[in-house]
C-alpha cells in the first residue's frame, strides 16, 4: 500500500492501479458463490480498508502537478471494478450457490451393524431347543438368599459349597444371612417348585458366580442352562434322552451323551454328563432324579411326584460348539474374535 504522507509518484500510483487490478482480477475469477463475490467486493472497494480507499488516499501524496492524470487513472480503476463486481454478482446469481452432485443410483453407505454375543447366541439356542421339548424359559435372581442357593437343595451347613472362598457373599443380610452372588441356577428349580405346581417343565438360562481364578476353561462369572421336570413317572431315561435331544439339537446329529455316577446333594441318583463330539468327551455338567429332600422342601410329596433337574454350563457348549479353545476370548470384547460367530 502507498503511504499518504510520502510523495508518490504517478508512476507508483499506476503500478498500485495495475496490481490492484489483477488483485480483483484473480479475487473474483476465484469467487464461486454469492458469499465469495461479497467478500472480494468488501476488500477492493470497502469503505475502511479496501484496497480502492487506500489508493484514494494516496491520491493526495502526488505531486500537484501530475494529480490531475493520477485521479483520471483513479477514476478508470474505480470504473473497471465496478463493472467487474457486478459481472460477478450477476454470474454467481444465475447458478444455485452450491451444486452438489447427488446419484441417486449410488448404493447408501452401510451402517457398521453389530450382532448377538455368542453366548447370547447359544441361550436364545438352548431356549428354541428346550421349548420344542415343551420346557418353558424362566428367569430367576443373580442376588440370591442361602436358603435358595444351599438349604432347599438339601445342601448342608458344612458342606464345602458354602465356603466363603468359594462363593462371592455379599455385605448384604437377609435376617442373619449375608445374601450371595447365586453360585449355580439350581435356585430357580426351587424357586419354580416353590410358586408353581406340577406338572412343571421349565428351563432357566443365565448368570452365575464364583471366585475362580480365570484360566482356559475357568471365569469367576459364566453361565449356566438348567433344566427341571417334574412330571409323574419321570425316569432316568426320560433325563438321558431329553439331554441328548438337547445336545444333537445344539451340536448336531454325530454327538453322544454319556452319565458317570456322581454325587450332589439335590439329586439322587446324580450323574456328569459327558457328550462327545469330533472325538473328545467332555463334561458338560450335572444332572439327576430330584432328591426326594428337595421336593419336601417345597411342599411337595415325594411319594407321589418324581421329577428329574439337570445343570450344563453354557459357556462349555458354546466352546464345543464353535471351537473356542479358552472362554476368556467370550469376555475379552475383542471383535475380531466375536465377528466370527
Ligand atoms: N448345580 C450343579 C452345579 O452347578 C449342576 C446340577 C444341576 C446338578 C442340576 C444336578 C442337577 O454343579
Amino acid at each position: 500500500m502507498l503511504s499518504r504522507v510520502a510523495d508518490v509518484s504517478l508512476d507508483e500510483l499506476i503500478g498500485e492501479i495495475g496490481r490492484c487490478r489483477s488483485a480483483a482480477e484473480d479475487l473474483l475469477a476465484g469467487a464461486a458463490d454469492a458469499a465469495a463475490v461479497e467478500r472480494a467486493r468488501v476488500e477492493l472497494l470497502g469503505a475502511r480498508s479496501g484496497r480502492l480507499k487506500a489508493i484514494q488516499k494516496s491520491l493526495s501524496a502526488v505531486d500537484p502537478s501530475q494529480r490531475r492524470d493520477a485521479g483520471r487513472h483513479f477514476n478508470e480503476l474505480k470504473d473497471w471494478l465496478a463493472a467487474a463486481l457486478a459481472a460477478a454478482q450477476e454470474r454467481v446469481a444465475a447458478r444455485p450457490e452450491r451444486v452438489v452432485p447427488i446419484d441417486v443410483t449410488l448404493p447408501g453407505a452401510a451402517a457398521p451393524l453389530g450382532h448377538v454375543h455368542p453366548i447370547t447366541q447359544t441361550i436364545r439356542r438352548v431356549e428354541e431347543i428346550m421349548a420344542r421339548l415343551g420346557f418353558e424359559s424362566v428367569d430367576g435372581p443373580e442376588v440370591e438368599d442361602q436358603w435358595h442357593n444351599f438349604d432347599a437343595l438339601a445342601i448342608p451347613p458344612e458342606h464345602p459349597a458354602r465356603d466363603p472362598l468359594d462363593n462371592f457373599f455379599l455385605a448384604v443380610a437377609r435376617g442373619a444371612e449375608p445374601l450371595l452372588l447365586r453360585s449355580q441356577t439350581s435356585t430357580v428349580q426351587i424357586r419354580v417348585m416353590e410358586r408353581r405346581r406340577p406338572p412343571l417343565r421349565i428351563v432357566s438360562l443365565g448368570r452365575v458366580y464364583r471366585p475362580d481364578t480365570a484360566d482356559a476353561t475357568h471365569y469367576p462369572m459364566f453361565h449356566q442352562v438348567e433344566g427341571l421336570l417334574v412330571e409323574p413317572g419321570a425316569t432316568m431315561a426320560h433325563l438321558k434322552t431329553t439331554l441328548r435331544l438337547l445336545a444333537v439339537g445344539f451340536l448336531g446329529p454325530g454327538v453322544r451323551v454319556r452319565f458317570r455316577p456322581s454325587f450332589f446333594p439335590f439329586t439322587e441318583p446324580s450323574v456328569e454328563v459327558d457328550m462327545e463330539w469330533g472325538g473328545r468327551w467332555v463334561e458338560m455338567g450335572g444332572a439327576g432324579m430330584v432328591d426326594p429332600a428337595v421336593l419336601a422342601a417345597v411342599g411337595l410329596d415325594p411319594e407321589t411326584v418324581s421329577g428329574f433337574a439337570f445343570g450344563l454350563g453354557v459357556e462349555r457348549i458354546a466352546a464345543r460348539r464353535h471351537g473356542v479353545a479358552d472362554i476368556r476370548d467370550f469376555y475379552r470384547n475383542d471383535v475380531r474374535f466375536l465377528r466370527q460367530f
